[in-house]
């Protein structure tokens, strides 16, 4: 057997070999069919792929044993039309195109390009041959022969280097079917992880197509809130399900989505499903393409119907007891209101009788009189402070800017002027302002004032402060504190913590401030120690 001969069957086997190991790895087989061949073949070999339509070629993969060779070529690879490349497009539309010695002047003709490459490595003869398989044309594989020292090129090389270029091809197939098939499965994969999200979001997802918006996708939430399967929704819209109103209302809120290409929130709307009307919290999100189209949109909607029925249940419930309230207010203060004429007749006859009887009686009934008196004195305050916090209740509240240093001011002089033996230390910080009723904030400040005024009565050196900490005001005094274990309680109606004897009191004052504190959306607490003296913080809300 002729030499040449036995070496390319040699090559060939070499060359399926390489192949068959480097199938699905796609980028690094075309470079291994360029040197294989090259090596065999010398001189030069270049690798072309088609692109998928056929009509493109681009150079791949260049081999020379010469480097220089090789960057002489570099500037030539880029992709061609075919128009661009005449040699190649005869030889794919009729076969191998061979030239054992190269007629420049006819390649000059067909192509300057063609011509000035060949010339560029100084080629002599060149074979380029399509790679086929199963009716697919994949590219072309060019052998070029340049040096002078190796025969040209004959029939026998053709033969070879078809017969690679067809094992080429098949090997170039397979990688391409491997790759297909894997990132097939990959897609697969992925589907499938994505579909498992969205059948186990717990919420109904829906997604619709932009033109019709019928559905293209229904969840497993959706399918048990509405009754409906997604196999009979799908490919649907609303107007097939749902009443006409309520279809009009959905179709419009997508189309607002889709329009303003926005997410658009709708907190509660009522949908009729086979179990009967449930409320959803509904947001709904268009889904754009890369040109920025709406092409779908994505639905989300929560089953609300049980929340709302917990809050209409306890908005109701809160409403039976705000109007017990108001009822029973009303019928204490009645009550209060009404005690007030007879009180005044006890209170006016006790003091007739004790001026008319006088001396003449003993000690012991003047004493009881004058007790009586005094007891009825004392329920007609506590019935004119029941009135008065009752009426607070019932005020309207007018916010404007408060000047609570002013009034802390005329507070003191008025608790000072009656009492004008005392001797306190009253500090006050300056421009302490508060967005409130002002009528309201004066008797907060007064109460205040007045217990740390009382309580500090049996210090000698009694101390009164009033400042603000952040957005928290307080009131501080040195005076008899309390128990903090009951901090809570003082602001209970008749709450008091100190003996009537030791201390004056109603036990209302408190249970005023606290009514107008939580009318102004504040809180109010206290703090305290036994014999420490205390602390009344408050904080005034903002308008609702
Ligand atoms: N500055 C204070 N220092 C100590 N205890 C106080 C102070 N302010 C209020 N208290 C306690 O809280 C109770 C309730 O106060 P309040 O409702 O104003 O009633 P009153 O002043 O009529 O006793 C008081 O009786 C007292 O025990
Ligand atoms: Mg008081």
């Amino acid at each position: 057997m002729e030499k040449r001969v036995r070496r390319g069957l040699q090559l060939v086997s070499t060359v399926v070999r390489t192949f068959a190991e480097r199938t699905p790895d796609y980028e690094r087989l075309l470079p291994a069919i360029a040197w294989a061949i090259a090596d065999a073949i010398p001189d030069t070999c270049l690798v072309s792929l088609c692109s998928e339509d056929c009509t493109a070629v681009t150079p791949v993969a260049t081999y020379d044993s010469d480097p220089a060779i090789i960057e002489k070529l570099a500037p030539y690879r880029r992709t061609y039309g075919l128009a661009e490349t005449p040699i190649g497009s005869e030889a794919i539309e009729r076969g191998s195109q061979f030239q054992p010695a190269i007629d420049y002047d006819a390649i000059e003709a067909l192509s300057t390009r063609s011509a000035e490459m060949f010339r560029a490595i100084g080629a002599r003869g060149f074979i380029v041959t399509p790679m086929r398989a199963a009716g697919d044309l994949f590219g072309l594989i060019t052998i070029i022969r340049r040096r002078a020292e190796h025969a040209p090129l004959d029939e026998l090389d053709l033969e070879i280097v078809e017969d690679l270029a067809g094992h080429a091809a098949l090997a170039i197939m397979n990688a391409r079917l491997v790759k297909k098939l894997e990132s097939g499965a990959k897609l697969r994969e992925t589907t499938q992880f994505l579909d498992a999200i969205i059948e186990n979001i717990p919420d109904m997802v829906f997604v619709k197509e932009a033109d019709r918006l019928s559905f293209v996708r229904f969840n497993r939430a959706g399918e048990t809130l509405l009754g409906v399967s997604a196999a009979d929704l799908i490919g649907k819209n609303d107007y097939d399900f749902f009443p006409l109103a309520e279809a009009d209302f959905f179709t419009k809120k997508d189309r607002e989505t889709l329009a303003n290409k926005q997410l658009v929130d709708i907190p509660e709307e009522p949908i009729q499903t086979r179990a009967g009307t449930r409320w959803l919290h509904t947001k709904k999100v268009p889904l754009v393409d890369d040109s920025g189209t709406p092409r779908y949109l994505l639905g989300i909607s929560q089953d609300i119907t049980e929340r709302k029925r917990a809050d209409a249940l306890l908005r109701a419930a809160k409403e039976t007891v705000e109007n017990a309230n108001r009822e029973l207010e009303a019928f204490a203060y009645s009550i209060a209101h009404d005690l007030r004429a007879p009180l005044r007749g006890i209170l006016g006859y006790s003091e007739a009788l004790l001026e008319d009887i006088g001396d003449k009686v003993d000690d012991k009934p003047r004493e009881y009189l004058t007790r009586m008196k005094e007891a009825a004195g004392r329920m007609a305050t506590l019935i004119e402070e029941l009135l008065g916090l009752a009426r607070i209740t019932q005020a309207d509240l007018v916010r404007s800017r408060v000047d609570l240093t002013a009034i802390v001011h005329s507070a003191i002089s008025g608790l000072q002027h009656a009492e004008k033996h005392r001797k306190v230390e009253v500090v006050v910080q300056p421009g302490l302002f508060v967005e409130a009723d002002p009528h309201l904030m004066a008797i907060v400040v007064d109460n205040l004032l007045d217990n740390a005024w009382k309580f500090t009565a049996k210090r000698d050196a009694a101390r009164i402060e009033i400042g603000q900490l952040g957005n928290t005001f307080f009131v501080r005094d040195n005076g008899a504190g309390f128990d903090p274990q009951y901090a809570d309680q003082l602001f209970g109606v008749f709450r008091r913590l100190h003996m009537q004897e030791e201390f004056e009191g109603t036990g209302i004052g408190l249970a005023t401030v606290a009514r107008i504190i939580h009318r102004h959306h504040g809180q109010v607490w206290a703090e305290g120690q036994l014999g420490k003296g205390a602390t009344f913080f408050f904080t005034v809300g903002d308008a609702l």
